[in-house]
């Protein structure tokens, strides 16, 4: 098959988004009109200015302009609003369910409290079955490059809203921020109920993938492509169905890979990973679900089976109910190969 008709089996096909941080969906036309609603000073003149600071050489890199960009977003509308746009975005891909990341630790450090963020995200996410037909999920981050304490009082804010939180999860600076600094928050939220999720084998070694699975108990891994350096961590993801929300863009901008030829999504596939695709922060790495989806069936010749096996593995490693699970497997085995569109 040509890959203009693969890129358009991808489109085609309905997927899940596990991987998105909502404040890596603030676009930079989105930046200037907060900025200016807030009365919040920026340092850029322009749109084009934004986008050509958005050149990173590491996760730190990137870190120190998402935290800097989130300095806009104020009041419930703003992250109302945030959250409308991204599910317009997931939509137009055909993004059927979307789990989504929150830091409101980005938010409560700089005086918003928790309640507005938790608030203006979730007023969006009643909206995104009766206006957008996306179900959605939402997941609590740590900052990990904070301390456990300050994990385990956000933990204590969001009790009023457990109901609505699907997760937790544990993003930020990973280098010399091991997992088990949250093994206790982590027990706590198990405690909970809540389903957990870590970022771990982005620039960290596989020792903090082992451990994420071992200290922390996680059900899902986030990024997690430095396990191919190991062999018997493989075995054990491949053997466990653990999945590995991977985000092909934010790896090549982040400098994870220096090529997207390089990029290990393929081979996770060949050795049984439960890979998926995944945009992280859209709006810094350069495009939402179809745009990552477009860059590795380029980079490394995808064929039909490995993008349908990709769309599938985005709903069984979801946090959906089984009967939802097999209703979107269905939809994906029924989707034809080729569009028959004139
Ligand atoms: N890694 C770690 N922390 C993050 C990321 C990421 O890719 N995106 C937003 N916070
Ligand atoms: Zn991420």
């Amino acid at each position: 098959m040509k890959r203009s008709a693969l890129i358009d089996l991808a489109r085609r096909l309905p997927k899940a988004e596990l991987h998105l941080h909502i404040e890596g969906s603030l676009e930079p036309e989105m930046l200037f009109a907060l900025a200016k609603r807030n009365a919040v000073d920026i340092p850029f003149k322009s749109v084009e200015d934004v986008r050509a600071a958005y050149r990173f050489s590491n996760l730190q890199d990137f870190l120190d302009i998402y935290y800097q960009g989130m300095n806009v977003l104020r009041t419930e509308e703003d992250f109302f609003d945030l959250t409308i746009a991204y599910l317009n975005r997931a939509r137009a891909d055909n993004v059927r369910h979307a789990e989504i990341f929150f830091d409101p630790q980005g938010h409560t450090a700089r005086g918003i409290p928790f309640d507005v963020t938790i608030s203006g995200v979730l007023t969006a996410l009643k909206l995104s079955v009766p206006q957008f037909g996306v179900t959605s999920k939402l997941i609590m981050c740590f900052l990990r490059h904070l301390s456990e304490a300050e994990a385990l009082a956000t933990l204590k804010e969001a009790e009023p809203w457990l109901g609505d939180i699907a997760g937790v999860g544990l993003d930020s600076t990973e280098v010399g921020h091991p997992p088990e600094k949250f093994a206790s928050v982590f027990a706590a939220a198990k405690e909970r109920g809540l389903k957990l999720c870590a970022h771990a084998g982005e620039e960290g070694p596989p020792d903090y993938v082992r451990n994420s699975l071992d200290l922390l108990k996680i059900d899902r891994l986030d990024h997690g492509n430095r396990s191919l350096e190991d062999d018997a961590l493989v075995a054990r993801l491949r053997d466990t169905e653990m999945t590995l929300t991977v985000c092909p863009l934010s790896n090549l901008k982040l400098c994870v890979v220096k090529d997207m030829r390089a990029h290990p999504l393929k081979r996770m596939l060949d050795l049984g990973l439960r890979a998926t695709v995944n945009s992280d922060d859209p709006a810094y790495f350069g495009g939402y679900m179809n745009a990552n989806f477009a860059s590795v069936i380029e980079a490394l010749d995808l064929d039909a089976d490995d993008i349908r096996a990709l769309a599938r593995n985005s709903f069984l490693g979801s946090f959906l109910p089984e009967g939802q699970k097999r209703a979107h497997l269905a939809a994906i085995e029924k989707t034809p190969v080729q569009s028959f569109a004139p």
